[in-house]
């Protein structure tokens, strides 16, 4: 469905969107009308991933720069780099992302040997990196990559916990994440986040025990 309201959507950076998870948040958020940016470290790389995702969708509103310059450009930025990456992306993205909300979907477990990882949440780490004036919301963590590139325009079995200190970024972000087709709900703040990371173990066993790629949570008995 596009969004063909007066309403200017903010731009999305994606950064670190050339992988796994970020191409289809990309496409969820493209198809209902956001400009998308798809970051990379490597420019040529997310022009291909750019090109392939518009050609996918027949648009031309997803376009590539290197994760920086996609930060500097962006409304809002959603990281999706590797894990074990995590902290080394956010050294470089600091000025880019002042003022701005970053959605960290970072998830730190292994998935040949799924284990629930320490606190503090990445974060929480990722808010103390940053400083104030950037405000870290932590979502995602437990959508897996194959459900989000399923019947894209509709809404997907998933419901996503948004953690965050600012309750009015949080708010952002859950419209962001339902505008993509999915449930969203505030969770708690960002030391909460730590759980969404360990159910992400969860999850990844039961894909195991199942051989599924696609479980993922609810929540039941709010009334929202
Ligand atoms: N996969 C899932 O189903 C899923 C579900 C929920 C949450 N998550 C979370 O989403 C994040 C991304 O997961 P993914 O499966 O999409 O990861 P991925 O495909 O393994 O990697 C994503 C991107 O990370 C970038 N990258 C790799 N090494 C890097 C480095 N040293 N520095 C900076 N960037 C680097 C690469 O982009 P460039 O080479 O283009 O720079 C790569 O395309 C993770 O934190 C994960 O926990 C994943």
């Amino acid at each position: 469905m596009i969004n063909n309201t007066a309403e200017k959507l903010p731009t999305i950076a994606i950064l670190g969107g050339t992988g796994k998870e970020g191409p289809g948040l990309a496409m969820r958020w493209a198809t209902v009308g956001y400009p998308i940016i798809i970051g990379s470290r490597k420019l040529e790389k997310a022009h291909a991933t750019a090109t392939r995702l518009n050609e996918k969708l027949s648009i031309d509103s997803i376009t590539g720069l290197q994760n920086n310059d996609a930060a500097c450009q962006a409304d809002i930025c959603v990281l999706t780099v590797v894990a074990t990456a995590h902290q080394a992306a956010l050294q470089g993205l600091k000025l880019g992302l002042k003022g701005k909300i970053l959605v960290d979907a970072t998830a730190r477990v292994e998935f040949r040997d799924p284990k629930p990882p320490k606190p503090p949440s990445a974060a929480r780490i990722a808010q103390d990196m940053l400083g104030p004036e950037t405000k870290v919301v932590a979502a995602l963590q437990n959508v897996p990559s194959h459900l989000l590139k399923q019947n894209l325009g509709a809404t997907i079995d998933s419901d996503v916990l948004v953690f965050a200190d600012d309750k009015t970024a949080a708010s952002e972000v859950v419209k962001l994440v339902q505008a993509g087709g999915m449930r969203a709900y505030y969770a708690g703040d960002l030391d909460s986040a730590i759980v969404a990371e360990g159910l992400t173990a969860v999850l990844i066993q039961m894909n195991k025990y199942y051989s599924v790629k696609t479980a993922s949570i609810g929540i039941n008995g709010l009334d929202v």
